[in-house]
This record gives structure tokens, sequence and C-alpha cells, in this order.
């Protein structure tokens, strides 16, 4: 017999409202592509957190595992990550994102402007969505957290790489390894910039 789920019954309506919101993103995407030609997004990751990874998150907040403290006190059992090509587009989506109905956004981080100090830069949303559904509180219609990260290309492929030295433990040479993903996250945010304004020359042109 298998553990009982730290969603508990309302595991399920997770995967529907995270179908839900993707939804909403490839419809606005899609039009903007027949409209302009522009693709808004370069590829999108959504998923609803693991098990093990909420269960690992719940203990290191000094949270009890339960769907209280997975649905209500975290507020990342569902994420959604959108890659873009272009700056502009990652508040592109931004905006169009905070005009859909039944969504507030709750928690805004913009690590673009403000990198962090390592050279982390992406666009972190907290959003809230009212739903057709019974919540953890027993409100029903019911309120359901999602987060949502926003980043270029560039952005993404640093953050993959930072990830997989943050979670090595005893690497050798980690200053210099510390210092170069610094270095190498200043030069592609200022290629993010020049790909920007390349890309606003060329729509100028047309
Ligand atoms: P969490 O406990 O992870 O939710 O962090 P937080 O509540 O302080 O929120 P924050 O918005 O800073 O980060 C949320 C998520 O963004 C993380 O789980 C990562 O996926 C990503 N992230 C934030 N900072 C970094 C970073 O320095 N490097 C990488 N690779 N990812 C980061
Ligand atoms: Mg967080």
């Amino acid at each position: 017999m298998s553990e009982e789920s730290i969603y508990g019954k309302y595991k399920d309506n997770l995967e529907l409202i995270l179908k839900n919101i993707v939804g909403r993103i490839n419809d606005y995407t899609d039009e903007e592509y027949e409209r302009s030609g522009i693709k808004l997004h370069e590829h999108m990751i959504a998923r609803v957190k693991s098990e093990d990874s909420m269960r690992e998150k719940c203990d290191r907040r000094g949270l009890a595992q339960t769907p209280d403290s997975a649905l209500h006190e975290l507020t990342d059992s569902i994420g959604i990550r959108i890659i873009c090509s272009f700056i502009d587009d990652v508040y592109e989506n931004v905006r169009l994102i905070k005009s859909f109905p039944n969504l507030e956004v709750v928690q805004e981080k913009d690590y673009i402007k403000h990198a962090k100090p390592n050279g982390y830069r992406s666009y972190h949303m907290i959003i809230k969505v009212q739903t057709p559904f019974e919540d953890v509180t027993g409100n029903n219609p019911g309120e359901y957290f999602a987060e949502i990260q926003l980043r270029t290309i560039a952005m993404d492929s640093w953050a993959s790489l930072e990830h997989k030295m943050k979670y090595k433990k005893n690497i050798n040479n980690s200053d210099l390894i510390v210092s170069e993903l610094k270095r190498c996250a200043d030069e592609l945010a200022a290629c993010d910039v020049s790909m920007q304004t390349i890309r606003n020359l060329i729509l100028m042109d047309n």
C-alpha cells in the first residue's frame, strides 16, 4: 500500500490547475504569434513539485509534512518556468499573466533588474488563483498558489550550471568557480541586452 500523498485529497486538483494556467499562457502565446510572428516564449516547463522535494522542503522550513504546509504555508507546489528568447518577452509575459481573470500576484521578485550577488537573474512571481475546487482551508471555490519563474535562454543555461555546482558538495576550486560563474552571468546579461537592441533595430526596419 502506498503512503498517502503530502498533497492529500487535493493532489489531482494541482495537476488540473497547472494544466489550466499553462493552457492560458499557450493561448495568448498562440494569439501573439498569429498576430505578429513573435514567439513570446521559447519553451515552458510545468510541474507539480514531487512528493520527495515537497517533504524535504517542509523539513528544511521546519514545517510538518501535511497538506496544509504544502498548499498553504508553501507556495510552490505548482511551478511553471517560462524561457524566453529576449528580455522584453519576459516582461510581456508578466504583463499578460497579470491580466488573467481569477488570478492575483501575491509576490514578485525581479532578479533581472536586481540580480542576486551570485549573478542569478530571473523574474519570480507567486500567484494565487481562484479555482472551481475546494482548497486546503476548506473554501470552495478555493484558492491555490503557484510559482512562475521567467527568464531568458541565457539566464536559464546559467541557472542550470550554477544549480549543478550548488548541489555538488566539496567541489575543488569552488572559489574560482563561484567567481567565474559571476563573471559569466554578467557577460550573458550584457549579451541579452545587445540581443534585445538588435531585435529592436530589426523590428524598427519592418
Ligand atoms: P526557495 O526556498 O527555494 O523557494 O527560495 P525563496 O523562497 O527564497 O525564493 P526565491 O524566489 O529566491 O527562489 C525560488 C526558486 O528560484 C528556487 O527554488 C530556484 O529554483 C530559483 N533560484 C533562486 N535563486 C537561485 C540561484 O541562486 N541559483 C539558481 N540556480 N536558482 C535559483
Ligand atoms: Mg520560494
